[in-house]
């Protein structure tokens, strides 16, 4: 019975090393290798082409490589039977949050903007706002959003989040559901998007819930980019109601050369990089998750398929 990769965008071998390390005894092959499909019990995945898994009779889980699973939940082809997990690791959620900190610094005291002005040999002073003073709203409130929320609340800033259901943060004021959204939205002069991506989020980074921010808001993306009508937020920033956005996913990846988000002046581009998975930091949840599809005993980190997270 084998373990496989599938992915084309992870360098591979310090995760056949992480895994191999831990579990001698388990046969952890990247897809290329395959020999026999119905040995195949487990795949480790990220962004495998769509409809492969229909071959593998035998696979009882997909585990995703990283956080987000919606790479696995936009394949219709995945047999009822198998059960999906995605990778829950503190360390991704604090490097989220570290990120996020890093970019509203930035926002907040302007360094892109003096790294340009340097280009011009520019020395030009901006006032700029204290954490005291900004208030971060947490656009999905889940394990990772909560961790960022909290983190940030620690630093200082005063910290809303918004999520699907009701849940029982106490540290900071969160609001639920559709009902609530507009008024979640009123308030933060940072919106940080941490949803999962599914059908009902889809989107929802659009005109008319972005024009609900506060005048001169900036928006953080950290989730996916189909979250953002892109053409909605040039037009947003455009028209002044919103001051900019970081932006660390996208639509397509790597973001095409053409897209206008490359050359607009108030947009900050990051490459998918807030959080990368350290295989030694998540192999044992992997291995674990394996022994227990070997068993048919209950999967950490399982997915609702029908939530779609
Ligand atoms: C990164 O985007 C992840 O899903 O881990």
């Amino acid at each position: 019975m084998s373990l496989v990769i599938f992915s084309k965008v992870h360098k591979v071998q310090p995760w056949i090393d992480a895994l191999k390390d831990l579990a001698p005894d388990i046969d952890v092959i990247t897809y290329d290798k395959i020999q026999d499909k119905n040995k195949v019990l487990f795949a480790l995945a990220w962004n495998h082409p769509k409809g492969i898994f229909k071959e593998y009779s035998n696979l009882r889980c997909i585990s995703s490589m990283g956080a987000g699973v919606d790479h696995i939940m936009s394949d219709p082809d995945i047999p009822e039977q198998v059960r999906i997990a995605r990778i829950v690791d503190p360390l991704l959620s604090q490097d989220l949050a570290e990120f996020a900190l890093a970019l509203i610094m930035n926002h907040m005291r302007g360094l892109t903007n003096y790294r340009l002005l340097q280009n011009q040999k520019t020395w030009k002073k901006h006032y700029y706002k204290r954490i005291s003073d900004v208030s971060v709203g947490i656009l999905g409130t889940g394990a990772i959003g909560d961790h960022v929320a909290k983190f940030l609340l620690a630093t200082g800033f005063s910290v809303t989040g918004w999520g699907k259901n009701p849940g029982n943060q106490k540290e900071y004021k969160r609001f639920h559901g559709t009902d609530q959204l507009d008024e979640f939205l009123r308030t933060p002069d940072i919106l940080i998007c941490l949803l999962p991506l599914t059908p009902e989020t889809h989107g929802i980074l659009n005109k008319g819930n972005l024009s609900k921010l506060p005048q001169g808001a900036f928006l953080i993306n950290l989730g996916r980019g189909p979250h953002v009508v892109d053409q909605d937020l040039i037009e947003m920033i455009d028209n002044g109601h919103l001051a900019g956005a970081s932006l660390d996913v996208f639509d397509h990846e790597p973001l095409p050369e053409e897209h206008p988000f490359w050359s607009h002046p108030a947009i900050h581009i990051t490459p998918h990089v807030a959080s990368l998975t350290t295989p030694g930091s998540v192999a044992p949840q992997i291995i674990d998750n394996y022994r227990r599809a070997i068993k048919d005993e209950e999967l950490l980190n399982v997915v609702d398929r029908k939530k779609g997270y």
